[in-house]
Order: C-alpha cells, then sequence, then structure tokens
C-alpha cells in the first residue's frame, strides 16, 4: 500500500483494542535475552520496529520462538550474547540503536549497528559521550551519525550523567550500560522520561532507584531471572482513535487494556484539559505496569498551553495534539518540543508543512507550535514523510477534514501500528 485515502467521519461509537506498547515490547526482547532461562512474553507487538529489535538479538546467538502472539526467548545471560556475523540493521527504530549500544557495552566483542537513512539522520552523540565516559570505546560516521560501531569492555566505569535532553532511550542506553559498571551508575535529566526499564528491572529484582530527575541503578548485577510478561496496550496507538472521538461531539470510545504508566498520559490529560471526558476504569497492575479501561466522550474543545515539562509524556503525541487544536477554540501554544525535529522526521516542520496543506492555521517555532482554533480542514494530498506517527495523524485530520485525503507512504504505519487502517476504516 503507498496510498491512503481517509473521509469524514460521522460519530464514534465503539470499543475497540489497539496493538501492544511498543516500548515495553522493545524492553521486554532485550531483557530476556538477557535473562537466565527462557522467558514468555504474551501479546508483543509484531510491528517494524519490534521486528528490528528481535532481528538484532537474533544476530547475536539469541533463540527467539515465535507462537502466534507470544514470543519465548531462551536468554544467553548477562554476559553471553555472541558477536554478530555482520552488521545489526536497527531499521527505522532509535529504542533499539540506543538501547542496544548499553547492553554492547557489557560485552566483549566489537558490532556494528546500522540503520534506514531516517535513522543514519538521528543524533547519537547523546549515547556516545555517555558511554565513552564509562570506558566503551565507540566510533561513528562525523562522531555524531550510524553507523556506531562498540566494542565492549565487559565492565564499563559507574558514572554520573547529566542529560541536557529528556529521553528515555538515552537514559534506558546508560542504565543498561550501567548494570555491568562497579558500583552506582547515576543518570539526571530535565524531566521525567518514560520510566519503563526502570519499572522492567525492578521487577527483575535489579537494584534501581529513583527519586524526582534521578535515577541511578548499582552494577554489577550477576543475573536477571526469566521472567513471563504480558504487554498492555500502546497509549501512543490509543491516543490516535481517542483524538478522533474527542473532535467528534456525541462520540464515546471505550479502549481496553491500556498502560496508563504516569510517564506516558501526557496525551490524555491534555485532552481531558481541553474539555473532553476521559476516564480511566479499572486500574490494575499488569506485569510491573498500571493497564486501564480508557473511556472518551467527545465534546466541545477549548485550546491550552502544553509547557515544556508536558512534553516527554506526550513527546510522540505532538503532531496529533496539533491536529486536535485545529478543531478547539483559541489557540494552542505548544512549548519546549525541540526534540520533534529529531525523531524519525522533522516532526515540527511535517506536520506544519502538511496541515497547512489542509487549510490549517499553524506556525511552526524553533521548539513548538502555534496552532489557531475552528479551523475547518479541507481534504488534500498530503505526505507521510515516511513516519508512522505524521502518517496516522494526518489520517485523524483527514477523517475531520472535507471531502477526501490522500495520503502517500500510508505503509509506514506497520513501524508501531499494524492494522491501523483497517481499524480507521472499521470504526
Ligand atoms: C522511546 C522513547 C522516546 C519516544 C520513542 C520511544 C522509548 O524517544 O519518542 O518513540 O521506547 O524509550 P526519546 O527517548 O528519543 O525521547
Amino acid at each position: 500500500m503507498s496510498e491512503a485515502r481517509v473521509y469524514r467521519k460521522g460519530q464514534v461509537d465503539a470499543d475497540i483494542t489497539v496493538p501492544p506498547d511498543k516500548s515495553i515490547t522493545h524492553r521486554a526482547i532485550m531483557l530476556a535475552s538477557l535473562a537466565s532461562g527462557t522467558s514468555t512474553i504474551r501479546g508483543f507487538l509484531d510491528s517494524g520496529d519490534c521486528r528490528s529489535t528481535i532481528n538484532v538479538m537474533r544476530a547475536m546467538g539469541v533463540e527467539i520462538r515465535e507462537n502466534g502472539t507470544t514470543l519465548t526467548v531462551c536468554g544467553n545471560g548477562l554476559r553471553g550474547l555472541r558477536p554478530p556475523a555482520g552488521v545489526l540493521d536497527a531499521g527505522n527504530s532509535g529504542t533499539t540503536v540506543r538501547l542496544v549500544s548499553g547492553i554492547l557495552a557489557g560485552q566483549v566483542f566489537e558490532a556494528t549497528l546500522t540503520g534506514d537513512s531516517s535513522l543514519s539522520r538521528r543524533p547519537m552523540k547523546r549515547i556516545i559521550e555517555p558511554l565513552r565516559r564509562m570506558g566503551v570505546d565507540v566510533k561513528a560516521r562525523d562522531d555524531e551519525w550510524l553507523p556506531l560501531t562498540i566494542r565492549g569492555s565487559g565492565s564499563p566505569v559507574a558514572v554520573e550523567v547529566h542529560s541536557p535532553v529528556a529521553s528515555a532511550q538515552v537514559k534506558s542506553c546508560v542504565l543498561l550500560a550501567g548494570l555491568y559498571a562497579q558500583g552506582e551508575t547515576v543518570f539526571h535529566e530535565p524531566v521525567v522520561s518514560r520510566d519503563h526499564t526502570e519499572r522492567f528491572l525492578s521487577s527483575l529484582g535489579v537494584p534501581i532507584e529513583t527519586s524526582g530527575t534521578r535515577t541511578s541503578v548499582r552494577g554489577p548485577v550477576a543475573r536477571l531471572p526469566a521472567f513471563d510478561t504480558v504487554v498492555p496496550g500502546d497509549p501512543s496507538s490509543a491516543a490516535y482513535f481517542a483524538a478522533l472521538t474527542a473532535m467528534l461531539p456525541g462520540s464515546h470510545l471505550t479502549i481496553r487494556s491500556i498502560c496508563v504508566n504516569p510517564t506516558r498520559t501526557g496525551f490524555l490529560t491534555a485532552l481531558s484539559k481541553m474539555g473532553v471526558s476521559v476516564s480511566l476504569q479499572d486500574v490494575r497492575e499488569v506485569s510491573g505496569e498500571p493497564v486501564a479501561e480508557v473511556h472518551v466522550h467527545g465534546g466541545t474543545l477549548r485550546n491550552i498551553t502544553v509547557e515544556p515539562e508536558d512534553i516527554p509524556s506526550l513527546i510522540d503525541e505532538v503532531p496529533l495534539l496539533a491536529v486536535v487544536a485545529t478543531r478547539a477554540d483559541g489557540v494552542m501554544e505548544i512549548r519546549g518540543a525541540g526534540e520533534l525535529r529529531v525523531k524519525e522526521s522533522d516532526r515540527l516542520a511535517a506536520i506544519t508543512q502538511e496541515l497547512k496543506r489542509m487549510g490549517a492555521r499553524i506556525v511552526e517555532k524553533t521548539d513548538g507550535l502555534i496552532v489557531i482554533g475552528n479551523t475547518t480542514l479541507r481534504g488534500a494530498e498530503v505526505s507521510s514523510r515516511g513516519d508512522h506517527r505524521i502518517a496516522m495523524s494526518l489520517a485523524i485530520a483527514g477523517s475531520v477534514a472535507e471531502g477526501e485525503t490522500t495520503i502517500t507512504d500510508a505503509e509506514c504505519t506497520g513501524i508501531s501500528f499494524p492494522g491501523f487502517w483497517d481499524l480507521l476504516a472499521r470504526i
């Protein structure tokens, strides 16, 4: 499928599930690969990005068996990965490249990580610098870009890192390397980013501590136990359908078994501040993560200001929030979102330019967006630019626009949300 056509929807009245969480699936596959014994991952996300992680771990000698939506992983132990025969291809996945780099710091062989053209334009110094401080030998094109060649020392040095960016990928890279270091590895971030790595490691008995924006791990960790885990629904995927419901007054949607980890629910919080009725029911804990049924009722929307400290918990939903803002009263200002420029595409530029084709009144700032509300979007031909989150945000824009919207390069949604177009058509 190279392009998708989308038309205006009436009201939404549906009860859906969305695919499993991408961030948690990556971590489960990596930690199961490092565990001692056989782990089971139930309901893993079978998407392009998670396939990259499966392939990379298999290339380092890990046996991963698939049975429907369950993965069985025969862990090699923390220090038991094997030198890959060729380069490790992370495809489009930043999470794969950055987290695996931390794991490689604790091995005693050399490996090279590469990726597609989008990943090859994403900055890596943010992990290269801390890893070098930990005594790891890292080479990169122009000291910044893929391919990355990493030769682990087996026992990195414990350091204290002050990260200028709030990035769970950078934090996770350092914490994973810290599993192998003698003493306390400490990571400080400007705002708390998603904490799935910390929760997972803690559930496996790793001494990890979090206090505000400071996280530390005490190594070296001798072994990780094998585990049996269930991956909850992805709140970032749920967000597209929550947004559609919010924009169609009188609509109602229930989304089942969604991860409602507070480091991920910023979009739902923003919707509720905009006047949407959002409620979480049957909140329970599944494999160390809070999970709930999410109910959304569409109504009248008013715009809000999104502050820099709000960004990490809705980082992947910012383009979608800009779509919702076009329908709300007043003006939305999104501040402190410069990180969006170094995602799978420059998402601030992409969403501004593509929504403008649909008649949106939107201004791109250096590190944010201004969106004028109460605008009627018109169908147009728009491009995903090969970025899954831009494709899906434009699909939701097209679902409330007048006329027909054609989205080119539409198949990239499979990076995080297999079945997206079918679900959109069904709703
Ligand atoms: C992710 C962290 C975020 C997010 C990405 C997944 C993760 O990236 O945008 O989709 O799984 O750790 P950054 O750490 O670069 O902000």
